[in-house]
C-alpha cells in the first residue's frame, strides 16, 4: 500500500507544490520517490527593498500557488483523483503566504473530499534527513537558514526536542547582511563565501558570541556590528576597502560563524545520547567551509546534509512530512488555522527575536 501526498508551501518567499509517494512502512523498507518539486522564487519581487515585504510575498504566492500545483500535477503525470492527501505548511511564517497555502489547500480538499494535513515548515525540514537518507529516530538537525536557527533532537514525525537556537538572527540573515555592508550582491550566503575563498580568517578577531555560557543558544546580531566597525575603520584609515580587505573581512565572519556553530553543535551532540546521526538543513548548510567543520563534530556518527534543493525551502518536505503523520493517523480538517508562530516543541522557552525573514519560532 502506498501513499500520494501533494504538498503545498508558501510561508516565505518560495511558492512550491511538490508529489511524494511512499509506503505505508519505515523509509528503508520503501524508499519515498519525488514524484514532482516545483518551486517559484520571488526573489526579483524584493531585491529592491533588501528584504521580504509580506505583502508582496502573500500576494505572489496567491498568484503562483494554482499554476505550481498544476505544474506538479502535470510532472508527475497524475491528476487529483490519483492523490490520498493534501499536506500544506500551516505555520510557522510570514502570514500572509501560509493563508494563501492554507486556503488553497482547504479548496482542494473541499473540492475532491481529500483528506487536509497541516504540517509545520519546521517540522517540514527537520523530516527531511528521513526523505533523502531514511534516517532512524532519534538524530540532531540543526537547522540553518535565512530565517531559523536551531537544534532540535527529533525523536519521532511529532516529536521534538528544541536545545537552542538564536536569540537574535539567524546565521542567513547574518551573511546577507555582511554582504550589503560590503556591497556584495544577494544573497549574502555564497558571495560571502566566494569572497572568503581568497581572505585570510586570521587578520580580523571577530568575535565568537555566547560560546562563554553553557548551553546551545546562539546569537549573531553583535558579529554584524563588530564586522561594521572593521570595515569602518579600514575606511576611515584609507579612505575605502581594498579587493584584499573586503576578502579577508569575508573570511573572517565566515569563520565566526563556522566556529560558533561547530563549538555549540558538540555540545548539542554531547546532550544527545543515542542519536543516529547528525543531520543539517536550511540554506546555509551550502556553504563548504561550515559542513566541513560540522563534519569534523559528527565524529564517528553519520552527517547528514541533504541535497542544496531539498535543504532550502520547498513543498517536496511538506509532502513527506504529511506523509509522516497521516501514517500517524493524524489529519486535520477545514478547521486548520494559519499560525504565525508555531514552535515544534512547546515545552521550550521561546527564543526572543524576529528575524525580518520570517517569525522564528
Ligand atoms: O533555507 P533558505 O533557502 O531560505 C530561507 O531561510 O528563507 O536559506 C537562505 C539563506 C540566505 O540567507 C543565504 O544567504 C544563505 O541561506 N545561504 C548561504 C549559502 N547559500 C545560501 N549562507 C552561507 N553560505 C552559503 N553558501
Ligand atoms: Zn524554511
Amino acid at each position: 500500500m502506498t501513499l500520494t501526498v501533494l504538498g503545498i508551501e508558501s510561508s516565505c518567499d518560495d511558492t512550491g507544490a511538490a508529489l511524494v509517494r511512499a509506503g505505508e512502512g519505515a523509509p528503508q523498507v520503501l524508499a519515498p520517490e519525488i514524484l514532482a518539486n516545483v518551486v517559484a522564487g520571488q526573489t526579483e519581487l524584493h531585491a529592491a527593498f533588501g528584504g521580504v515585504v509580506p505583502e508582496i510575498a502573500a500576494r505572489a504566492h496567491a498568484e503562483k500557488l494554482d499554476l505550481v500545483v498544476e505544474e506538479a500535477l502535470a510532472r508527475a503525470g497524475l491528476t487529483l483523483g490519483d492523490l490520498d492527501a493534501i499536506a500544506v505548511t500551516a505555520g510557522p511564517g510570514l502570514i500572509g503566504g501560509v493563508l494563501s497555502g492554507v486556503m488553497m489547500a482547504k479548496g482542494l480538499s473541499a473540492a475532491t473530499g481529500l483528506p487536509l494535513i497541516g504540517v509545520n515548515h519546521l517540522a517540514g525540514h527537520a523530516l527531511t534527513p528521513r526523505l533523502t537518507d531514511g534516517l532512524d529516530f532519534p538524530y540532531l538537525m540543526l537547522l540553518v537558514s535565512g530565517g531559523h536557527c536551531q537544534f532540535l533532537r527529533v525523536e519521532g514525525p511529532e516529536a521534538f526536542a528544541r536545545l537552542g537556537g538564536t536569540i537574535d538572527d539567524a546565521p542567513g540573515e547574518a551573511f546577507d547582511k555582511c554582504a550589503k555592508l560590503l556591497g556584495l550582491p544577494q544573497p549574502g550566503g555564497p558571495a560571502v563565501e566566494a569572497e572568503a575563498k581568497q581572505g585570510d580568517p586570521k587578520r580580523f578577531a571577530f568575535p565568537r558570541p555566547l560560546l562563554d555560557r553553557p548551553g546551545c543558544d546562539l546569537s549573531f546580531s553583535g558579529l554584524k556590528t563588530a564586522l561594521m566597525r572593521a570595515r569602518d575603520a579600514l575606511v576611515a584609515d584609507q579612505g575605502g576597502l581594498k579587493r584584499q580587505d573586503r576578502a579577508d573581512l569575508c573570511a573572517g565572519f565566515q569563520a565566526a560563524i563556522a566556529d560558533t556553530l561547530a563549538e555549540k553543535s558538540r555540545r548539542a551532540l554531547a546532550a544527545s545520547p543515542g542519536v543516529t546521526a547528525f543531520a543539517v538543513a536550511g540554506g546555509v548548510a551550502a556553504n563548504a567551509t561550515l559542513r566541513g567543520r560540522l563534519t569534523e563534530v559528527a565524529g564517528d556518527l553519520p552527517f547528514v546534509a541533504p541535497p542544496l534543493a531539498l535543504c532550502t525551502d520547498n513543498a517536496a518536505m511538506i509532502a513527506w512530512a504529511g506523509i509522516e503523520r497521516l501514517r500517524l493517523g493524524h489529519k486535520d480538517d477545514l478547521t486548520l488555522s494559519a499560525r504565525p508562530r508555531w514552535p515544534l516543541d512547546p515545552s521550550a522557552v521561546p527564543l526572543i527575536g524576529s528575524g525580518k525573514r520570517g517569525a522564528k519560532a
